[in-house]
Formats: structure tokens, sequence, C-alpha cells
């Protein structure tokens, strides 16, 4: 090894070790975080100033006995998925239809999440989905999935309190979003299509699961976005128990490095959705990228003599979470996929070292997120059963959950590690879908 390379080497591995303090999770931490997130909690339910929205859902969990045809919209933070569900009763769903677009199209022909597009021409839009799926004539109800913020004021009257994950569609905050979806089916000639129900997508995750398990009282999203809704038992003001959607994405106490505030002010809206943004789907790609770029800064990672700073590193957006999980599914000895992937898509030869480094700081990232969202899970359940004397599942939706290599584990076993030998009792359940099918258990659903 030549004298600069051992230079370069001895520099990576200092770098390394202090992105390990920096973005490492204690126990201590996370049992921190469970009691301030919980203390956010009741703040937000008695209605007292905190990061926690608590927003009321007006629904109960099903008796799994809910029955009839529905149409289910899921809008989400990449995809509008609709579909034609049939509930069968004794816990049982089919999906008898299905259909999925993208709100973006890659190769830049629309974007319904960009300041271009008024919130009419986004529900013009999935409007035009519904009729591609049922047709003119179908006479059916309609339950939507709209995951963001929302100020429940029926079952069928929710107000954009603002956007997240960077939307930026106009003309759509402080508005009633049944009411925009219902003039776009008028629009369509879709007169039998009634929408009469809206709910968070958590919501849907946990009304799927709780659907046909007795013990689910938890649901959460780890996607483009990331949230968590739970059965409160004694909603203030209420007599019976109501799911409420927490946007725990919101929550703020936490350890922020450099980093984290780098994405938070080039973000869309600055102070807000910190948790989210450092554990979702929609941000990750981009923390990795703002760490390696300090990193070719000192010089220890993607500097050749010379040479310029690598264009992709310079460009925000260009690592996604897909890209970590590439990487973190690479076994290869020589990291042969991550090797190929940085040679087509940014002309880089990249050495063995800092292959493997690329590997490390996905895996830092990935652990980081899955500790931080296990120990605001325990907040919750610290909420509902402080000694875990019952069972308790957690539904679990997303594609940060279902695809992210190794993330689901790592949640499991930050769980197992704050939950000590009450683990047992507590079941992560993925459920797959479970957004979009839990609008048409919701618009099945009695209202309370
Ligand atoms: C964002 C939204 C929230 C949603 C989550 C997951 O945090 O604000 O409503 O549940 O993304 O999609």
């Amino acid at each position: 090894m030549s004298e600069r390379e051992t230079e370069k080497h001895e520099c990576l591995n200092t770098a390394l070790r202090t992105l390990h303090e920096c973005f490492s999770i204690t126990m201590p931490q996370m049992l921190d975080i469970a009691e301030k997130f919980h203390e956010a909690m009741l703040a937000g339910l008695t209605g007292r100033k905190g990061p926690l929205k608590m927003l009321p859902s007006f629904l109960s969990i099903p008796t799994g006995e809910e029955s009839g045809m529905f149409l289910a919209v899921d809008f989400g933070g990449t995809n509008v998925r609709v579909s034609l569900i049939k509930l069968l009763g004794h816990g049982k769903i089919r999906v008898s239809k299905k259909n999925s677009v993208l709100l973006k199209d890659p190769g830049g022909s629309y974007d319904y999440t960009s300041s271009d597009v008024t919130g009419r021409e986004l529900f013009c839009f999935l409007a035009a989905q519904i009729a591609g799926l049922v047709g003119s004539g179908a006479a059916v109800p309609l339950g939507l999935t709209f995951s963001f913020p929302t100020e429940m004021h029926a079952l069928d009257k929710a107000v954009l309190i603002g956007w997240t994950k960077e939307f930026k569609t106009r003309m759509t905050e402080g508005r009633d979003i049944n009411l925009l979806l219902h003039e776009a089916l008028q629009r369509h000639g879709l007169h039998g299509v009634k929408p009469v129900a809206v709910i968070n997508d958590t919501v849907g995750t946990l009304l799927t699961a709780a659907y046909g398990d007795p013990h689910a009282d938890v649901g959460s999203i780890c996607g483009t976005g990331h949230n968590t809704c739970y059965l409160e038992p004694l909603p203030p003001g209420r007599h019976g128990p109501m799911v409420i959607n927490i946007e725990s994405g919101n929550f703020d106490g936490l350890p922020v490095n450099d980093f984290d505030r780098e994405l938070d002010l080039q973000s869309e809206k600055p102070g807000g959705q910190i948790l989210e943004k450092m554990v979702s789907g929609r941000y990750l790609g981009e923390l990795m990228r703002l760490v390696v770029l300090d990193l070719a800064h000192q010089g220890c990672l993607f500097q050749r003599k010379g040479g310029d700073m690598p264009g992709f590193l310079c460009q925000t957006n260009t690592f996604s979470a897909e890209h970590m999980s590439l990487i973190l599914s690479d076994k290869t000895a020589g990291f042969a996929g991550t090797a190929a992937w940085l040679k087509g898509s940014a002309g880089i030869e990249a050495a063995l070292p800092e292959l493997a480094a690329l590997h490390t700081i996905a895996s830092l990232l990935t652990t980081r997120s899955a500790r931080l969202v296990a120990a605001t899970w325990a907040g919750v359940l610290r909420h509902l059963d402080p000694l875990l004397k019952n069972q308790h599942t957690i539904a679990v939706d997303g594609s940060l959950y279902e695809k992210m290599t190794g993330f689901a584990w790592r949640l499991r076993e930050a769980m197992d590690e704050i939950l000590q030998d009450r683990a047992g009792q507590v079941t992560l359940k993925s459920t797959r879908d479970g957004s979009g099918m839990g609008a048409a258990i919701a618009a099945a659903s009695e209202i309370i």
C-alpha cells in the first residue's frame, strides 16, 4: 500500500468510528425516548402544546364481521392504489381488482406532488384512476386512505393540516379532502361512487390487522414516511375507545447530529417531522448522501488525486433507500453488486475499503432508524399497558419494513432489547397492503 493509500485508509477508519458514535442509539437513549414520547402523547391527548397531534379517527377497531363490497383508494407517499375489496366477515378479506399508479412519473411527464399542480388536479387524477378500475356506472361506497395529517371533523370530513414528505401540491392544505374527492368523482360522472370514510394509513393498517386479530391495538407505517396509531381506551371527552393517529413523525425529543440538521434545513419544512426525517424511506438515502459527501470532503472516500468531487455526490437525492437496501443485501466478498451500481450510475471505480465503508454507513443509518422507531413504539406500549400484562400486536406496513434489507429484524431486535423479559407479549405483524384494505373496513364501520 502506498503512503497516500495508508493515510486514506486511516482517515476512513477514524471517520467511520466517529460516525458510529454519531448514529448509535444506546439502550438508555431508547428508554429515554420512550418516556419522552409517552409524555408527548399525554400532552397531545389533553390539548397541551407539544410535537404530537394525537388526531382522532372517529373509529374503534372492527369486530371482524363487517361485510360487503367497497372501493378502497390508498393515497400514499409514492403511489395511488385503487382496489375493489370484498369484506367476507369472519376476519376474511378478498381483493378482487387492483390498480396502482405512481404520483410522480420517473420519465418526468407529470408530478402530482409538485407545486405546479393544484389539489383539484390531483383529485381529478385520482378520480380518473377510479373510473379506469370500476367504470362510470359503478355504485359502491368508497373509503379513502389519505397518508397525511388531517383534522377529522367526522369520518367523512377530513381537513388537511399540512403536507408532509416534501409534497407541495397547491390549494390543498386547509381543504376538506373528502369534498375534493367528491367533486372530482362528480366531474368524472362517477355519481354512484360514495366517499364515506377518510382514514390515515396507520389507521388502515391497524384496522386490517384487527379485522382478524383481537390483540392488534397499534398500527404503524415504516415506508416513504413514518407514523403510528393506537387504540386509545380512554380518549378525553369520549365514552368509548377510539383509534388515535399520533402523527409520530413530528416527534422531536431526539439526539440529532449535524447531518440531521443539514437535511432538515434543506427540506421543504425545516423544524417539522424530525423523527420522520431520521427514520423514513423518503429521507434515508439523502442522509446517506450527506454522510458520504462529508467523507469525500475529508478526503477519505471517492476523492481521486487531481480529480473533482464526483457529480452524483453533489446533487441532492441521488441516493435512495432502495440503493441502501441493495448495498446492505450485497453479500459478495468484493461487494460486486455495489461496485457495479457505483460504476453504472456514477462512473466511479470504487476500491474495496470504500465499498465496505458504504455498507457500514447504510447499516448505521438503518439500525438507527429501527431503534428510534422501536423506542417510540415502547412509548406507546408504556401508555397502553405499562407492565405488559396483555398480548399486543403491532401491525406494520410500508416499503421500508417490507423491502429494506435487515430493517424488520433490526426492529424486532431493538424491541426485544427494550422490553426484555416481556418482549414475548408483543408481536410485530407485517400487514401488507393493510393501509389500503383498512379503507374498506372503515367504510363498513360504525361511526363512533
Ligand atoms: C407522514 C404523514 C402521516 C403518514 C406517514 C406514513 O408522516 O404525515 O400522516 O401516516 O407519513 O405514510
